[in-house]
Formats: C-alpha cells, sequence, structure tokens
C-alpha cells in the first residue's frame, strides 16, 4: 500500500489543493491530507475547523484521510508508514521555496521522497490568502472554493 502526505496549512483548503489531491491518488494508494498547527502563521480558521472544511472539501474523493499534524513533518511521514510528500506547484514563484522545502526534507531524512505535482492550470493562480482577501471584499468564491468551504468562509467575515 503507497501512501502519499499532502501537508499544508490549507487555510482554507481550495479546489486548487483538492485538484493535487485527486491527482495524486493516481499515484499512491492512499492519501492523508496533513493539516499543520503552524501557530506561526496565525491561521484564521483554528486546527479544528481546517480539518473539518478539509474533510468537507475531499469527501467526493476515495481513499482520502485528513489529519492534524504538529513537528516535524518528516517525523508524522514516518509515523504513518509513508514514503512520499505531495506538495503542489503553480508557478516558477512556488519553485524556490518549494525546494528548500525539499531538500531539507531530505536532509533530514534520506528515506522520504518529495513529489510534486501540478494543479490543473485553472488553479494555478490561485492561493489561499488571495481567496481570504476576495471573500472579505466580498467577492464571490465559487471558482475557488469548495461550496461548503465558501458558506463557511462568507460566515466567517459577516461575522468579524
Ligand atoms: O501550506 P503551507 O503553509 O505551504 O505548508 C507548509 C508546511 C506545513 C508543509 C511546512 O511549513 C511544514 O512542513 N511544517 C512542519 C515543520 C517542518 O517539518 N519544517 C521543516 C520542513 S520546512
Amino acid at each position: 500500500m503507497r501512501i502519499g502526505i499532502y501537508p499544508g496549512t490549507f487555510d482554507p483548503i481550495t479546489l486548487g489543493h483538492a485538484n493535487v489531491i485527486a491527482r495524486s491518488l493516481r499515484m499512491v494508494d492512499r492519501v492523508i491530507v496533513a493539516v499543520a498547527l503552524n501557530p506561526q502563521k496565525s491561521p484564521l480558521f483554528d486546527l479544528p475547523q481546517r480539518i473539518e472544511l478539509a474533510k468537507l472539501a475531499t469527501k467526493h474523493l476515495p481513499h482520502v484521510e485528513v489529519e492534524p499534524f504538529d513537528g516535524l513533518l518528516v517525523t508524522y511521514v514516518r509515523s504513518r508508514g509513508a514514503h512520499a510528500i505531495i506538495r503542489g506547484m503553480r508557478a516558477v514563484s512556488d519553485f524556490e521555496h518549494e525546494f528548500q522545502m525539499a531538500l531539507l526534507n531530505r536532509k533530514l531524512d534520506e528515506g522520504v521522497e518529495t513529489v510534486f505535482l501540478m494543479a490543473s492550470e485553472e488553479y494555478s493562480y490561485l492561493t489561499s490568502s488571495m481567496v481570504k482577501e476576495v471573500a472579505s471584499l466580498g467577492g464571490p468564491l465559487q471558482d475557488f472554493l469548495h461550496p461548503d468551504v465558501a458558506i463557511r468562509l462568507k460566515a466567517h467575515y459577516r461575522q468579524a
């Protein structure tokens, strides 16, 4: 059984993320969406909320689980019996940071590979930060987010 770990902050999960998850299922038998606590990023949604949103956005996909993780990614990857970290690559601008992370993780654990997948080009511009900005300004979200996630993000800004 090949297990891929798809880690991220997912604040919130977008259609671009879900597209990468769907693509990764062509390569691995199971994908674990690993939602990082990541307090240094001061996420808009807390960890249980980000997990719930990731579950809603992937409920149509088989063989996908969503879990929290904290601490070193490579330690978590090993603890799940996985060998591959999956990351999405949108544009050249992502490359530098992703390259550094992949090499650092390899240095920390030689047995863990990072695999990069390109999301569909219709999502190549999409980031959670930009979607939050659009939402905060009352813009439409249907092209960016799963409907259930969009409802939650809109509700968040209505309350704020
Ligand atoms: O969605 P993001 O914010 O790009 O995800 C970044 C994430 C969570 C994958 C990265 O910050 C991470 O792996 N954090 C865990 C701590 C760790 O292992 N750091 C060393 C590798 S960068």
